[in-house]
C-alpha cells in the first residue's frame, strides 16, 4: 500500500476522533479550563519551552487546538497546523469561544507545512502523539528545520520508543512491536474507541503508525542542520499507554495530568523531550 493510502486512513480516523474529542466526554482535554484562559500544557512541555512571550510558534499536528490556545495564553503568537478538517474546525471554534480570533489554524499535511505556513518561526512545537503518524522521520525533521528562523528552536515531547515496543498482556509488559517500523510496513490497528476514555465508538477505526528509534529522530534533526541542545527522558506520560499505569499528578481541577508505572514496577523511560536549535 502507498503512503497516500495510509495518510487517507489516518486522516479519516482523526476526523472521527476530533469530533469526539471536541465534546470530550472523558474530560481528558480540560476544554473548559483552556476556554477560560488557562494552559493545558503538561509540566514537561512548560519546563521544555521556557518563556514563550512574544515568540512566533508553529504548532504542528495541533489537533483540536487546545495546546495552541494554551501557548497563546502564555503570551506566544502561535499558528496551529493539522491535516484533519474536523480538528481544525474544532480548533477554530475553540479560538472564537476563548476570545482569541488572533490564533489561526491551517489545514495541511505536516509534510506540506513549509508551503502552508507563512514566514519563519522562533519555536516549532510538536508534542504527544505526533511523529508516530509519520512514515519518514528524516523528512519530518527537514520540514521542522525549514520552518525555523536562525536561532529558532524545535521542542519535541513524545512517547519513548522503548515504551512503544511493549504491550500489556494479563498485567505483564511484553515486547510486541519491533523497535523500528519500516516506512512501507506500518503498524496497522483498529480501535473502536479513543484513548480519552470516551465510550462513544469511532466509525473509521483503521489507523497506521510508525515507531521511530531515538537515534533516527536525533540523526534526522542533525542531518536537517539543527543542533541538539537538550535531550531528557521521563517516567511519565500524559496518557495511559498501558492499562496498569496510575495517575502521577493532577491539575487544579483534579484532572489527571500525567500517568506513571505502578508502584513496584521495573522503571524505564516512558517519554522523552528534546530541544534542537537552528544555528544563527
Ligand atoms: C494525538 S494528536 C496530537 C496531539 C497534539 N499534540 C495536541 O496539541 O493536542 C495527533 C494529531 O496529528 C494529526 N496528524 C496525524 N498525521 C498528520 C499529518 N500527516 N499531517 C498533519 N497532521 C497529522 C492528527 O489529525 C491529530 O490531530
Amino acid at each position: 500500500m502507498s503512503e497516500d493510502v495510509y495518510r487517507a486512513a489516518n486522516r479519516a480516523n482523526w476526523d472521527d476522533r476530533a469530533v469526539l474529542h471536541a465534546t470530550d466526554q472523558g474530560g481528558m482535554y480540560g476544554i473548559a479550563a483552556v476556554l477560560a484562559g488557562r494552559s493545558s500544557l503538561h509540566p514537561v512541555d512548560v519546563a521544555g519551552i521556557g518563556d514563550v512571550r512574544g515568540l512566533r510558534v508553529a504548532h504542528l499536528q495541533c489537533h483540536i487546538g487546545l495546546d495552541t490556545l494554551s501557548l497563546a495564553h502564555l503570551g506566544a503568537h502561535p499558528v496551529g497546523l493539522d491535516f484533519s478538517a474536523e480538528a481544525v474546525a474544532a480548533a477554530r471554534g475553540f479560538a472564537a469561544r476563548a476570545g482569541r480570533p488572533d490564533v489561526a489554524f491551517v489545514e495541511a499535511d505536516v509534510y506540506a507545512a513549509r508551503a502552508a505556513l507563512d514566514g519563519a518561526f522562533d519555536l516549532v512545537y510538536v508534542t504527544w502523539g505526533a511523529i508516530n503518524w509519520l512514515p519518514d522521520i528524516a523528512r519530518w525533521a527537514a520540514v521542522a528545520a525549514s520552518l525555523l528562523k536562525p536561532g529558532g528552536r524545535l521542542f519535541l515531547a513524545e512517547t519513548h520508543p522503548s515504551a512503544l515496543v511493549l504491550d500489556e498482556v494479563d498485567g505483564r509488559l511484553v515486547p510486541r512491536f519491533d523497535w523500528l517500523t519500516p516506512e512501507g510496513a506500518p503498524i496497522a490497528s483498529d480501535e473502536s474507541t479513543s484513548y480519552t476514555g470516551d465510550p462513544r465508538p469511532i466509525a473509521r477505526t483503521r489507523n497506521y503508525e510508525w515507531i521511530h528509534p531515538l537515534s533516527a529522530i536525533v540523526t534526522g534533526l542533525l542531518a536537517a542542520g539543527l543542533r541538539l541542545t537538550r535531550l531528557d527522558e521521563h517516567e511519565t506520560l500524559p496518557y495511559r499507554l498501558y492499562p496498569s499505569m496510575v495517575p502521577a499528578d493532577r491539575d487544579d481541577d483534579g484532572r489527571v495530568f500525567t500517568f506513571r508505572l505502578a508502584d513496584g514496577a521495573v522503571r524505564f523511560p516512558l517519554s522523552f523531550s528534546l530541544t534542537a536549535e537552528k544555528p544563527l
